[in-house]
């Protein structure tokens, strides 16, 4: 028996709800804001996720799912988002549109990761971003909308935290100081530690394990190393953040899981779990388009992900609205009444009425379990008396209520009680 590949899942009917809600409040939330949706691509050239991973962020690396197509291009199954979105900005010439240019998507994403509860190999986002203008405002506005997006959905107990990570010109100068303070505990970190020694120090400081964490607490702050332009930038993301009524907290440890973020960064998250419960996360990537092959270009933004949205949706209980089901389910006994049910359906679905017409040959009995077990309030039943009489039994699936009705006049029936419920 075949199964889903480790890692990923199968959306089936009954999870669907969850996925239209999530996806629809996506975007309405986007049409408030007037960002516009962009579809990409499931693969890209692997270069193109270079800069996402550049720094010898070593996890991403390993976890790209890369391959060769026939003619020998390497590609890669879409890591993220946000650099599949700069190419295309790049590539249609949405640069010489008014700036900032507005985007969404929503979509899979795949990541080789050791998978457990909310960490998968196939996963989906819900992103946005805001490219060609590096105004605080806009960092500010996009915090904005992934709170609302998540009290949208219903959600609460969740906080967002902040911070900066400087840039080009001051960023080197912090990870010098950090290499320094972590140098001097090498034999007490983790391997993972001290393979990021080497190759990303900022990454030292969002290390797990408990030894580790008790080294970043001493660790110098990138806030004291930020340059007087970063500095100024982050103080009025927060004013701004203040002044729209935004609750966050600062967290000097904040460093982001890809490597081509420069001054904000922020992730969302219930309060009091790890890692893998990280609803969303986002922040500013202004070198991102010049290393794609671009002009500098600044671009800010943020990603959820789906399936971690619904875990949390069911685990506070949040009730989702129904999905729309057909509103009859006709059964039929014997071949005459067969073919008149079969031609009702299709009638019936001509005049824009939802039905399922029971097939094969079970028992009266068993069509009407399986109405019942799909949830459909209505049957129609037609037996040969039916088909002589040109009647319809129609009965309430619920109250077991059973009248007969003239087949010309079952159409108009069902256009009343869909107006009416
Ligand atoms: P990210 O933090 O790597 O950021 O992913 C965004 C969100 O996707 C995470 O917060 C998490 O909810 C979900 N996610 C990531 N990996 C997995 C996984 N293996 N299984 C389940 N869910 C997962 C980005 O991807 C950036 N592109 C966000 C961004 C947009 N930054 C600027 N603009």
């Amino acid at each position: 028996m075949y199964k889903a590949p480790r890692g990923t899942s199968d959306i089936l009917p009954q999870e669907q709800a969850y996925w239209k809600y999530v996806e629809e409040k996506a975007a309405s939330l986007c049409q408030l804001y007037g960002y516009q949706l962009l579809t990409t691509p499931i693969f890209e050239d692997s270069q193109l996720f270079a800069p996402t991973v550049a720094g010898g962020q070593i996890a991403v690396d390993k976890e790209m799912y890369i391959f060769e197509d026939r003619s020998g291009q390497k590609l890669a199954l879409r890591a993220e988002g946000t650099a599949p979105v700069c190419r295309a900005y790049l590539e249609h010439g949405l640069f010489n549109l008014p700036q900032p240019v507005k985007l969404y998507y929503i979509g899979p994403a795949f990541r080789y990761e050791r998978p457990q509860a909310g960490r998968y190999r196939q996963h989906h986002q819900f992103g946005y971003e805001a490219i060609g203008d590096a105004d605080p405002a806009l960092d500010a506005e996009v915090i904005e909308m992934a709170r609302r997006f998540f009290l949208s959905l219903g959600l609460s107990g969740f906080s967002c935290q902040l911070n900066s990570i400087g840039c080009n010109l001051c960023q080197p100068k912090y990870i010098e100081a950090l290499r320094r303070h972590y140098s001097s505990y090498t034999a007490h970190l983790c391997p993972d530690c001290k393979a990021r020694l080497l190759r990303n120090p900022l990454r030292l400081l969002d290390c797990k394990k408990a030894s580790c964490q008790k080294i970043a607490e001493t660790a110098p702050r990138i806030t004291d190393y930020l340059c007087p332009e970063c500095q100024a930038h982050f103080q009025s993301v927060q004013q701004y953040l203040e002044a729209l009524g935004i609750p966050f907290q600062l967290n000097y440890r904040l460093v982001r899981g890809l490597d081509y973020y420069t001054r904000t960064v922020f992730e969302v998250g219930p309060q009091e779990e790890g890692a893998q419960s990280t609803l969303g996360g986002g922040g500013r990537y202004d070198n991102l388009i010049a290393q794609l092959g671009g002009k500098p270009t600044a671009g800010v933004g943020f990603a959820a992900g789906i399936e971690r949205i619904i875990l949390n949706l069911k685990r506070q209980k949040i009730a989702i609205p129904a999905l729309s089901k057909p509103i009859a389910f006709i059964a039929y006994l014997g071949e005459g009444a067969k073919i008149r049910a079969i031609k009702l359906a299709s009638e019936l679905r001509q005049s824009g009425i939802a039905v399922i017409a029971a097939a094969g040959d079970k028992s009266l009995k068993g069509q009407l379990r399986q109405a019942d077990s799909l949830g459909i309030d209505n049957a129609l039943l037609i037996g040969k008396a039916e088909v002589e009489s040109q009647t319809v039994i129609l009965r309430d699936m619920k109250s077991g209520e059973q009248k007969v009705i003239p087949l010309a006049e079952v159409a108009a029936a069902f256009k009343r009680k869909q107006k009416s419920g």
